[in-house]
């Protein structure tokens, strides 16, 4: 498949990179834009050698500035409603990739990149980034999982305070309620997020992906559900070359190769 509003490059480190790339519009997500993500992330989701996905924006000035507000206004709430649960979709494939993903905030998140950005592993932003769900100010409301993913990661406080008033927060804001992971200058975003993904995909990807869905689905069920699902996670883990290796390799004092096996 070709891509015309994306840049999607996959590195022979096994690190994938989705670049949204519309910046006359500030990389707002119109529908064909989600096509293709639609179609990056069952790429990403179905290469062994991927092993995890870098998202950003072209240009400096934005990393999403949400979805395309002149494809907003649909008119029936029934074309709206596919609208919201197709996006939720796409952005459901790509936390539920199994494999660490990390959005490199170039700039204005705001309403569906925000939303894309929160459905990522975690996020980096630059210093000039600015991120918020301003929908409320268009007299509608987050469709693409703002509401949930934004108050499981901040708090039901913080999430409302964002949500009702529509209001942006700045990078070191994000930073301090936990939004964002890292606050890094422009120049540096860019290989700051890749260095940070490569020391999170650099180990055994069956762990990864048993990690990622104890605590997404952990999180979701309640905590004697979760600790049923880490032990599941860590008896399948035991049985796999990649445990013996590596426990192994750290009794031998030397490096463990992994495979994925
Ligand atoms: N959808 C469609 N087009 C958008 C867009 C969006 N979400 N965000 C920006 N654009 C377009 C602008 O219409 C403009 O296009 P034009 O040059 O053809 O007129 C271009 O991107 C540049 O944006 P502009 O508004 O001129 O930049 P700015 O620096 O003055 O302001 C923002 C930047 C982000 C504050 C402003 O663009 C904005 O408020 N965007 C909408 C944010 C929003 O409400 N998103 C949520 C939608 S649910």
């Amino acid at each position: 498949m070709s891509f015309n509003l994306i840049v999607f490059e996959a590195s022979e480190d096994g690190i994938a990179s989705v670049t949204i790339n519309r910046p006359e519009k500030l990389n707002a997500l119109n529908g064909a834009l989600l096509g293709e993500l639609d179609q990056a992330f069952r790429q990403v989701a179905g290469d062994r050698a991927v092993k995890g996905l870098l998202i950003t924006g072209a240009g400096e000035k934005a990393f999403v500035a949400g979805a395309d507000v002149a494809e907003l206004a649909v008119g029936s709430s029934r074309a709206a409603e596919e609208m919201s649960l197709r996006g939720q979709g796409i952005f459901r494939q790509l936390e539920e990739l199994g494999k660490p993903s990390v959005a490199a905030i170039n700039g204005y998140a705001l309403g569906g990149g925000m939303e894309l950005a929160l459905a990522c592993t975690v996020r980096v932003a630059s210093a000039n980034a600015r991120l918020g769900l301003p929908e409320i100010r268009l007299g509608i409301m987050p469709g693409y999982g703002g509401t949930q993913r934004l108050a499981r990661l901040v708090g039901r406080g913080r999430a409302l305070e964002m949500l009702l008033t529509g209001e942006p927060v700045t990078a070191q804001e994000a930073l301090q309620s936990g939004l964002v992971n890292h606050v890094v200058p422009q120049e540096e975003l860019a290989a700051f997020s890749r260095e940070l993904l490569r020391r999170m995909t650099a180990h055994a990807p069956l762990a990864a992906a048993a990690i990622l869905e104890a605590v997404d689905a952990g999180i979701e069920s309640g905590l004697e559900a979760g600790l049923e699902l880490e032990a599941a996670g860590f008896a399948a883990l035991a049985a796999t070359e990649d445990a013996i290796e590596g426990t192994r390799a750290f009794l031998e004092k030397r490096k463990p190769v992994f495979k994925g096996k």
